[in-house]
Protein backbone atom coordinates (compact mmCIF):
# COMPACT_ATOMS: atom_id res chain seq x y z
CA UNK A 1 0.00 0.00 0.00
CA UNK A 2 1.69 3.33 -1.30
CA UNK A 3 2.01 5.98 1.83
CA UNK A 4 -1.28 8.45 1.26
CA UNK A 5 -0.38 11.83 0.99
CA UNK A 6 -3.32 13.28 2.70
CA UNK A 7 -2.89 16.68 3.16
CA UNK A 8 -5.49 19.68 3.68
CA UNK A 9 -5.23 23.73 4.06
CA UNK A 10 -5.74 26.54 2.50
CA UNK A 11 -4.07 29.16 -0.23
CA UNK A 12 -4.65 32.62 -1.06
CA UNK A 13 -4.63 33.25 -4.66
CA UNK A 14 -3.68 36.08 -6.70
CA UNK A 15 -7.11 37.30 -7.22
CA UNK A 16 -7.37 37.71 -3.24
CA UNK A 17 -9.70 34.35 -3.17
CA UNK A 18 -8.97 31.89 -0.41
CA UNK A 19 -9.72 28.40 -1.45
CA UNK A 20 -9.48 25.08 0.99
CA UNK A 21 -7.83 22.03 -0.32
CA UNK A 22 -8.30 18.68 1.01
CA UNK A 23 -6.25 15.84 -0.90
CA UNK A 24 -6.36 12.15 -0.92
CA UNK A 25 -4.01 11.65 -4.05
CA UNK A 26 -1.72 9.24 -3.51
CA UNK A 27 1.71 8.87 -4.93
CA UNK A 28 0.80 5.49 -7.16
CA UNK A 29 -2.63 6.03 -7.98
CA UNK A 30 -5.01 5.48 -11.17
CA UNK A 31 -3.56 8.14 -13.25
CA UNK A 32 -0.03 7.07 -14.80
CA UNK A 33 2.11 9.97 -13.88
CA UNK A 34 6.09 10.52 -14.69
CA UNK A 35 8.16 8.71 -11.38
CA UNK A 36 10.51 10.68 -9.71
CA UNK A 37 13.72 9.74 -11.83
CA UNK A 38 12.00 11.53 -15.02
CA UNK A 39 11.46 14.50 -13.54
CA UNK A 40 14.52 14.69 -12.19
CA UNK A 41 16.33 13.78 -16.03
CA UNK A 42 14.15 16.73 -17.57
CA UNK A 43 15.07 19.35 -14.51
CA UNK A 44 18.72 18.78 -15.66
CA UNK A 45 17.95 19.60 -19.51
CA UNK A 46 16.18 22.84 -18.32
CA UNK A 47 19.02 23.38 -15.67
CA UNK A 48 21.39 23.63 -17.86
CA UNK A 49 19.32 25.97 -20.54
CA UNK A 50 18.02 28.60 -17.96
CA UNK A 51 21.20 28.58 -16.28
CA UNK A 52 23.76 31.62 -16.61
CA UNK A 53 26.78 31.53 -16.10
CA UNK A 54 28.98 34.55 -14.49
CA UNK A 55 31.43 34.04 -17.69
CA UNK A 56 28.43 34.59 -19.67
CA UNK A 57 27.26 37.14 -17.77
CA UNK A 58 30.48 39.35 -17.72
CA UNK A 59 29.87 38.90 -22.05
CA UNK A 60 26.28 40.11 -21.91
CA UNK A 61 27.55 42.85 -19.67
CA UNK A 62 30.44 43.85 -22.36
CA UNK A 63 28.09 44.05 -24.79
CA UNK A 64 25.30 45.84 -22.96
CA UNK A 65 27.88 48.68 -21.86
CA UNK A 66 28.82 49.08 -25.97
CA UNK A 67 25.72 49.28 -26.43
CA UNK A 68 24.40 51.96 -23.92
CA UNK A 69 27.46 54.01 -25.41
CA UNK A 70 26.11 53.47 -28.77
CA UNK A 71 22.59 55.05 -28.21
CA UNK A 72 24.25 57.89 -26.37
CA UNK A 73 25.96 59.03 -29.70
CA UNK A 74 23.85 58.34 -32.43
CA UNK A 75 20.00 58.62 -32.79
CA UNK A 76 17.53 55.81 -33.79
CA UNK A 77 19.64 52.53 -32.07
CA UNK A 78 17.82 49.87 -30.89
CA UNK A 79 18.49 50.37 -27.18
CA UNK A 80 17.28 54.41 -27.88
CA UNK A 81 18.84 55.74 -24.68
CA UNK A 82 16.38 58.88 -24.73
CA UNK A 83 17.31 61.88 -23.37
CA UNK A 84 14.25 63.09 -20.69
CA UNK A 85 15.40 66.68 -20.10
CA UNK A 86 15.29 66.32 -16.55
CA UNK A 87 18.01 68.48 -15.21
CA UNK A 88 20.01 66.85 -12.22
CA UNK A 89 18.67 66.34 -8.77
CA UNK A 90 15.35 67.63 -7.03
CA UNK A 91 16.47 69.79 -4.37
CA UNK A 92 13.69 68.36 -1.48
CA UNK A 93 12.54 72.21 -1.21
CA UNK A 94 9.96 71.31 -4.48
CA UNK A 95 6.32 72.46 -3.36
CA UNK A 96 3.01 72.89 -4.12
CA UNK A 97 0.14 70.75 -5.38
CA UNK A 98 0.59 68.54 -8.66
CA UNK A 99 -1.56 65.97 -10.50
CA UNK A 100 0.12 62.87 -11.90
CA UNK A 101 -1.24 60.37 -14.36
CA UNK A 102 0.31 57.35 -14.61
CA UNK A 103 -0.72 54.77 -17.57
CA UNK A 104 1.06 51.88 -16.77
CA UNK A 105 1.01 48.33 -18.10
CA UNK A 106 -2.32 47.31 -16.16
CA UNK A 107 -3.47 50.08 -14.42
CA UNK A 108 -4.55 53.85 -15.00
CA UNK A 109 -3.95 55.48 -12.01
CA UNK A 110 -4.65 59.10 -11.00
CA UNK A 111 -3.08 61.18 -8.10
CA UNK A 112 -2.88 64.39 -6.36
CA UNK A 113 0.28 65.19 -5.28
CA UNK A 114 1.51 67.82 -2.20
CA UNK A 115 4.94 68.74 -2.12
CA UNK A 116 5.77 69.95 1.10
CA UNK A 117 9.48 70.53 0.85
CA UNK A 118 12.42 68.82 2.87
CA UNK A 119 11.54 65.48 0.90
CA UNK A 120 7.73 65.14 2.79
CA UNK A 121 4.96 64.89 0.95
CA UNK A 122 0.98 63.45 0.78
CA UNK A 123 -1.09 61.93 -1.82
CA UNK A 124 -4.30 60.88 -2.94
CA UNK A 125 -5.03 58.61 -5.62
CA UNK A 126 -7.73 56.57 -7.68
CA UNK A 127 -6.82 53.37 -9.66
CA UNK A 128 -8.48 52.39 -12.59
CA UNK A 129 -8.50 49.05 -14.19
CA UNK A 130 -7.67 48.92 -18.24
CA UNK A 131 -9.32 46.23 -20.07
CA UNK A 132 -7.32 44.23 -22.63
CA UNK A 133 -9.66 45.61 -25.28
CA UNK A 134 -8.50 49.26 -24.40
CA UNK A 135 -4.88 48.44 -24.41
CA UNK A 136 -5.95 47.59 -28.71
CA UNK A 137 -8.88 50.36 -29.26
CA UNK A 138 -8.18 53.45 -31.02
CA UNK A 139 -5.43 55.16 -28.99
CA UNK A 140 -7.47 58.66 -29.35
CA UNK A 141 -10.28 56.63 -27.25
CA UNK A 142 -7.72 55.56 -24.84
CA UNK A 143 -6.41 59.17 -23.54
CA UNK A 144 -9.90 60.07 -24.25
CA UNK A 145 -10.58 57.40 -21.06
CA UNK A 146 -7.38 58.90 -19.66
CA UNK A 147 -9.12 62.44 -19.37
CA UNK A 148 -12.46 61.14 -18.08
CA UNK A 149 -10.61 59.41 -15.40
CA UNK A 150 -8.95 62.42 -14.69
CA UNK A 151 -12.04 64.42 -14.73
CA UNK A 152 -14.09 62.11 -12.55
CA UNK A 153 -11.11 62.54 -10.29
CA UNK A 154 -10.42 66.09 -10.18
CA UNK A 155 -14.62 66.31 -9.42
CA UNK A 156 -14.15 64.51 -6.44
CA UNK A 157 -11.48 66.47 -4.97
CA UNK A 158 -12.62 69.64 -4.98
CA UNK A 159 -13.59 71.07 -1.92
CA UNK A 160 -12.32 73.07 1.14
CA UNK A 161 -9.15 71.75 3.72
CA UNK A 162 -5.97 69.98 3.08
CA UNK A 163 -5.78 67.38 0.45
CA UNK A 164 -8.64 69.23 -1.45
CA UNK A 165 -8.39 71.26 -5.04
CA UNK A 166 -9.70 74.56 -4.93
CA UNK A 167 -12.66 74.88 -7.38
CA UNK A 168 -10.85 76.52 -10.88
CA UNK A 169 -7.65 75.90 -9.76
CA UNK A 170 -4.92 75.17 -12.66
CA UNK A 171 -3.25 72.39 -11.63
CA UNK A 172 0.45 71.34 -12.98
CA UNK A 173 0.56 67.47 -14.72
CA UNK A 174 2.93 65.32 -15.08
CA UNK A 175 1.73 62.44 -17.28
CA UNK A 176 3.60 59.43 -16.85
CA UNK A 177 3.40 57.05 -19.81
CA UNK A 178 5.62 54.30 -19.72
CA UNK A 179 5.94 53.13 -23.53
CA UNK A 180 9.33 54.18 -25.05
CA UNK A 181 8.70 57.84 -26.36
CA UNK A 182 11.30 59.83 -28.23
CA UNK A 183 11.60 63.25 -26.48
CA UNK A 184 12.63 66.85 -28.60
CA UNK A 185 11.12 68.75 -25.23
CA UNK A 186 9.72 67.01 -21.94
CA UNK A 187 6.20 68.15 -23.01
CA UNK A 188 6.80 66.27 -26.15
CA UNK A 189 7.16 62.63 -27.06
CA UNK A 190 6.73 60.66 -30.13
CA UNK A 191 5.99 56.67 -29.59
CA UNK A 192 8.47 54.82 -30.88
CA UNK A 193 6.24 51.63 -30.59
CA UNK A 194 4.17 50.34 -27.67
CA UNK A 195 5.17 47.74 -25.97
CA UNK A 196 3.92 45.25 -23.10
CA UNK A 197 0.72 43.65 -25.16
CA UNK A 198 0.10 47.31 -25.77
CA UNK A 199 -1.42 47.56 -30.04
CA UNK A 200 -3.61 50.68 -30.02
CA UNK A 201 -3.87 51.34 -33.74
CA UNK A 202 -3.03 55.35 -34.76
CA UNK A 203 -0.83 56.06 -32.02
CA UNK A 204 2.94 54.45 -32.94
CA UNK A 205 4.81 57.51 -34.53
CA UNK A 206 2.53 59.90 -33.11
CA UNK A 207 3.08 62.80 -30.31
CA UNK A 208 1.32 61.29 -27.47
CA UNK A 209 1.66 64.36 -25.45
CA UNK A 210 -0.17 66.28 -27.74
CA UNK A 211 -3.19 63.31 -28.30
CA UNK A 212 -3.34 63.75 -24.57
CA UNK A 213 -3.69 67.44 -24.84
CA UNK A 214 -6.42 67.62 -27.38
CA UNK A 215 -8.39 64.87 -25.26
CA UNK A 216 -7.86 67.52 -22.04
CA UNK A 217 -9.40 70.19 -24.23
CA UNK A 218 -12.56 67.96 -24.91
CA UNK A 219 -13.13 67.74 -21.58
CA UNK A 220 -12.31 71.30 -20.28
CA UNK A 221 -10.39 70.67 -17.86
CA UNK A 222 -8.24 72.94 -15.36
CA UNK A 223 -4.93 71.15 -16.26
CA UNK A 224 -1.73 71.93 -17.85
CA UNK A 225 0.43 69.05 -19.51
CA UNK A 226 3.92 69.88 -18.04
CA UNK A 227 5.89 66.99 -18.71
CA UNK A 228 5.75 63.66 -20.29
CA UNK A 229 7.76 61.26 -17.86
CA UNK A 230 8.79 57.68 -18.49
CA UNK A 231 7.87 55.26 -15.08
CA UNK A 232 11.88 54.78 -14.80
CA UNK A 233 13.08 58.38 -14.91
CA UNK A 234 10.35 59.29 -12.09
CA UNK A 235 11.58 56.57 -10.16
CA UNK A 236 15.04 57.67 -10.33
CA UNK A 237 13.91 61.73 -9.25
CA UNK A 238 11.44 59.85 -6.48
CA UNK A 239 14.65 58.18 -5.35
CA UNK A 240 16.64 60.64 -5.36
CA UNK A 241 14.49 62.85 -3.14
CA UNK A 242 14.08 60.69 -0.46
CA UNK A 243 17.67 58.80 -0.98
CA UNK A 244 20.07 60.98 -2.18
CA UNK A 245 22.68 58.01 -2.94
CA UNK A 246 19.92 56.44 -5.58
CA UNK A 247 22.05 56.86 -8.75
CA UNK A 248 20.34 54.43 -11.06
CA UNK A 249 16.10 53.05 -11.27
CA UNK A 250 15.37 49.96 -12.11
CA UNK A 251 11.52 48.56 -13.56
CA UNK A 252 10.64 45.20 -13.18
CA UNK A 253 7.33 44.46 -13.66
CA UNK A 254 5.02 44.03 -16.14
CA UNK A 255 7.79 45.26 -18.63
CA UNK A 256 11.42 46.60 -18.33
CA UNK A 257 13.40 49.42 -18.07
CA UNK A 258 16.12 51.72 -16.42
CA UNK A 259 17.11 55.27 -15.88
CA UNK A 260 20.08 56.39 -14.59
CA UNK A 261 21.55 60.77 -14.74
CA UNK A 262 24.10 61.49 -16.98
CA UNK A 263 26.56 64.21 -17.45
CA UNK A 264 25.07 66.49 -21.05
CA UNK A 265 28.53 66.56 -22.60
CA UNK A 266 28.34 62.76 -22.61
CA UNK A 267 25.48 62.88 -24.89
CA UNK A 268 26.46 63.49 -27.96
CA UNK A 269 23.73 63.13 -30.14
CA UNK A 270 22.02 66.05 -28.78
CA UNK A 271 24.84 68.58 -29.13
CA UNK A 272 23.42 70.67 -31.72
CA UNK A 273 20.85 72.05 -28.51
CA UNK A 274 23.34 73.90 -27.22
CA UNK A 275 22.95 72.84 -23.47
CA UNK A 276 25.70 73.83 -21.02
CA UNK A 277 28.06 70.95 -20.91
CA UNK A 278 28.50 70.84 -17.28
CA UNK A 279 24.86 70.20 -16.96
CA UNK A 280 23.62 66.40 -15.63
CA UNK A 281 20.22 65.08 -17.86
CA UNK A 282 18.08 61.73 -16.91
CA UNK A 283 18.51 59.32 -19.59
CA UNK A 284 15.54 57.00 -20.07
CA UNK A 285 17.95 53.93 -21.39
CA UNK A 286 14.41 51.97 -22.79
CA UNK A 287 16.88 48.50 -22.02
CA UNK A 288 14.19 46.23 -22.77
CA UNK A 289 15.01 46.40 -26.10
CA UNK A 290 18.36 44.79 -26.12
CA UNK A 291 19.62 42.24 -28.15
CA UNK A 292 16.33 42.77 -30.15
CA UNK A 293 15.90 41.65 -34.10
CA UNK A 294 19.72 40.40 -34.16
CA UNK A 295 19.76 38.16 -30.87
CA UNK A 296 23.28 38.03 -31.21
CA UNK A 297 23.77 38.55 -26.97
CA UNK A 298 21.68 37.31 -25.00
CA UNK A 299 20.77 33.19 -24.15
CA UNK A 300 17.45 32.47 -25.72
CA UNK A 301 15.51 29.13 -25.67
CA UNK A 302 13.71 27.75 -27.97
CA UNK A 303 11.01 28.43 -25.44
CA UNK A 304 11.63 31.92 -25.28
CA UNK A 305 11.65 31.85 -29.37
CA UNK A 306 8.03 30.72 -29.12
CA UNK A 307 7.04 33.87 -26.54
CA UNK A 308 8.65 36.34 -28.97
CA UNK A 309 7.25 35.03 -32.64
CA UNK A 310 4.13 34.96 -31.34
CA UNK A 311 3.68 38.08 -29.51
CA UNK A 312 2.23 41.24 -31.30
CA UNK A 313 5.97 42.61 -31.48
CA UNK A 314 8.01 39.45 -32.77
CA UNK A 315 11.38 40.23 -32.94
CA UNK A 316 10.84 43.64 -30.31
CA UNK A 317 12.13 43.85 -26.72
CA UNK A 318 14.24 40.82 -26.77
CA UNK A 319 15.76 41.31 -23.06
CA UNK A 320 12.29 42.10 -21.36
CA UNK A 321 10.74 39.13 -23.18
CA UNK A 322 13.32 37.08 -20.82
CA UNK A 323 12.33 39.27 -17.91
CA UNK A 324 9.88 40.79 -17.26
CA UNK A 325 6.33 39.67 -15.15
CA UNK A 326 4.25 39.92 -18.50
CA UNK A 327 6.24 37.07 -19.91
CA UNK A 328 8.06 34.75 -16.57
CA UNK A 329 4.29 32.45 -16.31
CA UNK A 330 4.81 31.98 -20.59
CA UNK A 331 7.63 31.07 -20.45
CA UNK A 332 7.11 27.98 -17.58
CA UNK A 333 3.57 27.05 -19.18
CA UNK A 334 5.34 26.44 -22.85
CA UNK A 335 8.00 24.13 -21.16
CA UNK A 336 4.80 22.39 -19.12
CA UNK A 337 3.11 22.14 -22.60
CA UNK A 338 6.47 20.59 -24.35
CA UNK A 339 6.28 18.09 -21.71
CA UNK A 340 2.69 17.27 -21.98
CA UNK A 341 2.95 16.61 -25.73
CA UNK A 342 5.68 14.42 -25.49
CA UNK A 343 3.60 12.60 -23.34
CA UNK A 344 5.77 12.85 -19.73
CA UNK A 345 2.39 15.06 -17.98
CA UNK A 346 -0.38 14.78 -17.32
CA UNK A 347 -1.37 11.23 -19.26
CA UNK A 348 -4.76 10.65 -19.20
CA UNK A 349 -5.87 14.40 -17.71
CA UNK A 350 -7.42 16.64 -19.87
CA UNK A 351 -4.98 19.21 -20.39
CA UNK A 352 -7.15 21.96 -22.39
CA UNK A 353 -7.23 24.80 -20.12
CA UNK A 354 -3.39 25.07 -19.14
CA UNK A 355 -3.06 24.69 -23.47
CA UNK A 356 -4.39 28.40 -24.05
CA UNK A 357 -1.67 31.10 -23.97
CA UNK A 358 -0.61 33.67 -20.89
CA UNK A 359 -2.81 31.13 -19.01
CA UNK A 360 -0.28 30.97 -16.69
CA UNK A 361 0.04 34.23 -14.43
CA UNK A 362 3.74 35.15 -13.28
CA UNK A 363 1.98 35.53 -9.60
CA UNK A 364 1.86 31.40 -10.12
CA UNK A 365 5.52 31.17 -10.37
CA UNK A 366 5.57 33.59 -6.84
CA UNK A 367 3.27 31.35 -5.16
CA UNK A 368 4.95 28.56 -6.16
CA UNK A 369 8.17 29.63 -5.17
CA UNK A 370 6.80 30.23 -1.75
CA UNK A 371 4.97 27.27 -0.46
CA UNK A 372 6.12 26.52 2.52
CA UNK A 373 4.29 23.43 3.16
CA UNK A 374 6.16 19.62 2.35
CA UNK A 375 3.28 18.78 0.39
CA UNK A 376 3.34 22.21 -1.88
CA UNK A 377 -0.04 22.48 -1.27
CA UNK A 378 -0.22 25.97 -3.27
CA UNK A 379 0.80 24.23 -6.25
CA UNK A 380 -1.70 21.48 -5.94
CA UNK A 381 -4.42 24.69 -5.73
CA UNK A 382 -2.93 26.40 -8.69
CA UNK A 383 -3.34 23.24 -10.87
CA UNK A 384 -7.13 21.82 -9.26
CA UNK A 385 -8.33 25.01 -9.05
CA UNK A 386 -7.24 26.83 -12.28
CA UNK A 387 -6.44 23.92 -14.56
CA UNK A 388 -8.72 21.13 -13.62
CA UNK A 389 -4.97 19.01 -13.11
CA UNK A 390 -4.23 16.69 -10.57
CA UNK A 391 -0.18 16.43 -9.69
CA UNK A 392 1.99 14.06 -7.81
CA UNK A 393 4.59 15.48 -5.18
CA UNK A 394 7.40 15.20 -7.71
CA UNK A 395 5.79 16.97 -10.22
CA UNK A 396 5.25 19.57 -8.00
CA UNK A 397 9.13 19.87 -6.96
CA UNK A 398 9.64 19.74 -10.56
CA UNK A 399 7.20 22.70 -11.06
CA UNK A 400 8.62 24.04 -8.45
CA UNK A 401 12.70 23.93 -9.08
CA UNK A 402 11.65 24.95 -13.09
CA UNK A 403 10.21 28.27 -11.70
CA UNK A 404 13.05 28.90 -9.56
CA UNK A 405 15.02 28.43 -12.99
CA UNK A 406 13.17 30.96 -14.59
CA UNK A 407 12.40 33.46 -11.71
CA UNK A 408 16.97 33.21 -11.35
CA UNK A 409 17.49 33.68 -14.58
CA UNK A 410 15.13 36.75 -15.23
CA UNK A 411 17.21 38.11 -11.74
CA UNK A 412 20.96 37.80 -13.04
CA UNK A 413 19.75 39.44 -16.49
CA UNK A 414 18.67 42.04 -14.54
CA UNK A 415 21.93 42.05 -12.82
CA UNK A 416 23.82 42.58 -16.24
CA UNK A 417 21.68 45.56 -17.01
CA UNK A 418 22.42 47.21 -14.34
CA UNK A 419 26.09 46.27 -14.23
CA UNK A 420 26.31 48.03 -17.95
CA UNK A 421 25.14 51.32 -16.30
CA UNK A 422 27.48 50.83 -13.14
CA UNK A 423 30.47 50.35 -15.91
CA UNK A 424 29.34 52.73 -17.84
CA UNK A 425 29.53 55.32 -15.28
CA UNK A 426 31.89 54.18 -12.80
CA UNK A 427 29.89 53.64 -10.02
CA UNK A 428 31.54 50.27 -9.07
CA UNK A 429 34.40 51.78 -6.59
CA UNK A 430 32.31 54.87 -4.85
CA UNK A 431 29.22 52.23 -4.92
CA UNK A 432 25.79 53.17 -5.26
CA UNK A 433 22.24 52.66 -4.45
CA UNK A 434 19.15 51.46 -6.98
CA UNK A 435 16.26 52.51 -6.51
CA UNK A 436 14.07 49.69 -7.90
CA UNK A 437 9.82 49.18 -8.55
CA UNK A 438 7.76 46.68 -10.23
CA UNK A 439 5.80 43.61 -9.15
CA UNK A 440 8.90 41.36 -9.83
CA UNK A 441 11.31 43.05 -7.50
CA UNK A 442 8.20 44.15 -5.03
CA UNK A 443 6.77 40.48 -4.77
CA UNK A 444 8.87 38.00 -6.37
CA UNK A 445 10.37 36.00 -3.59
CA UNK A 446 14.29 36.23 -3.37
CA UNK A 447 13.99 38.71 -6.53
CA UNK A 448 16.45 41.38 -4.86
CA UNK A 449 18.52 38.81 -3.14
CA UNK A 450 19.47 37.09 -6.72
CA UNK A 451 20.08 40.30 -8.09
CA UNK A 452 22.33 40.80 -5.76
CA UNK A 453 24.26 37.86 -6.36
CA UNK A 454 24.56 38.28 -9.41
CA UNK A 455 26.04 41.46 -8.92
CA UNK A 456 28.50 40.06 -7.16
CA UNK A 457 28.89 36.89 -9.90
CA UNK A 458 29.95 39.63 -12.33
CA UNK A 459 31.81 42.43 -10.51
CA UNK A 460 33.34 39.90 -7.44
CA UNK A 461 32.88 41.41 -4.48
CA UNK A 462 32.73 44.86 -4.89
CA UNK A 463 29.48 43.94 -6.59
CA UNK A 464 28.54 44.36 -3.04
CA UNK A 465 28.86 48.12 -3.41
CA UNK A 466 25.47 48.14 -5.65
CA UNK A 467 22.58 48.05 -3.70
CA UNK A 468 19.18 47.66 -4.88
CA UNK A 469 16.02 48.90 -2.82
CA UNK A 470 12.39 49.50 -3.13
CA UNK A 471 12.14 52.87 -4.76
CA UNK A 472 9.46 55.64 -3.95
CA UNK A 473 6.52 55.82 -5.99
CA UNK A 474 7.82 57.35 -8.78
CA UNK A 475 4.81 57.28 -11.68
CA UNK A 476 2.68 59.27 -8.89
CA UNK A 477 5.52 61.29 -6.37
CA UNK A 478 8.28 61.26 -9.18
CA UNK A 479 6.29 62.33 -11.55
CA UNK A 480 4.93 65.39 -9.29
CA UNK A 481 8.67 66.15 -8.39
CA UNK A 482 9.71 66.54 -11.85
CA UNK A 483 6.30 69.22 -12.81
CA UNK A 484 7.38 71.13 -10.33
CA UNK A 485 11.18 70.47 -11.27
CA UNK A 486 9.85 71.24 -14.96
CA UNK A 487 7.99 74.63 -13.60
CA UNK A 488 10.77 76.17 -11.70
CA UNK A 489 13.03 75.84 -14.25
CA UNK A 490 11.05 77.08 -16.75
CA UNK A 491 10.09 79.66 -14.26
CA UNK A 492 13.74 80.85 -14.15
CA UNK A 493 14.21 81.01 -18.20
CA UNK A 494 16.37 77.94 -18.21
CA UNK A 495 16.53 75.63 -21.35
CA UNK A 496 13.11 76.88 -22.09
CA UNK A 497 13.21 75.38 -25.95
CA UNK A 498 13.47 72.29 -24.05
C1 LIG B 1 8.58 50.19 -21.56
C2 LIG B 1 9.31 51.20 -20.69
C3 LIG B 1 8.89 51.05 -19.25
C4 LIG B 1 9.00 49.62 -18.78
C5 LIG B 1 8.54 49.42 -17.34
C6 LIG B 1 8.72 48.79 -20.97
O1 LIG B 1 7.96 47.89 -21.71
O2 LIG B 1 9.09 50.20 -22.86
O3 LIG B 1 9.05 52.51 -21.14
O4 LIG B 1 9.70 51.88 -18.46
O5 LIG B 1 8.25 48.78 -19.62
O6 LIG B 1 7.23 49.83 -17.17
Amino acid sequence: MPASRRGSGSVILPSGQTIAIHTRTQDEEDLPHATKKTMADHLRKYESLFTLTPQRMRMIVEAFTETLELGLSKNNQIVPMIPTFVFGWPTGEEKGDYLALDLGGTNLRVCLVTLQGAGKFEITQTKYRLTEEQKQDDGQKLFDFCAECLKTFVESNVGEGPGMLKEGQMLPLGFTFSYPCSQERIDHGELIRWTKGFGAPNTEGRDVAEMFKQSLAKHNLPVELTALINDTTGTLIASHYVNPSSKIAVIFGTGCNAAYMEHVKDITKIGQLGLPQDEEMGINCEWGAFDSFEHEHLPRTKYDSIVDETSNKPGEQAFEKLISGRYLGEILRLVICELIDEGVLFLGQNTYKLEKPYCFDTAFLSLMESDPTDELLMIIGIFTHFFALETTLAERQFFRALAKLIGRRAARLSACGIAAIVNKMGYLEEGCAVGADGSLYNKYPCFPERVHEGLQDIFGDKGRNIVTHHAEDGSGVGSAIIAAMTKNRRDAGLYPHV
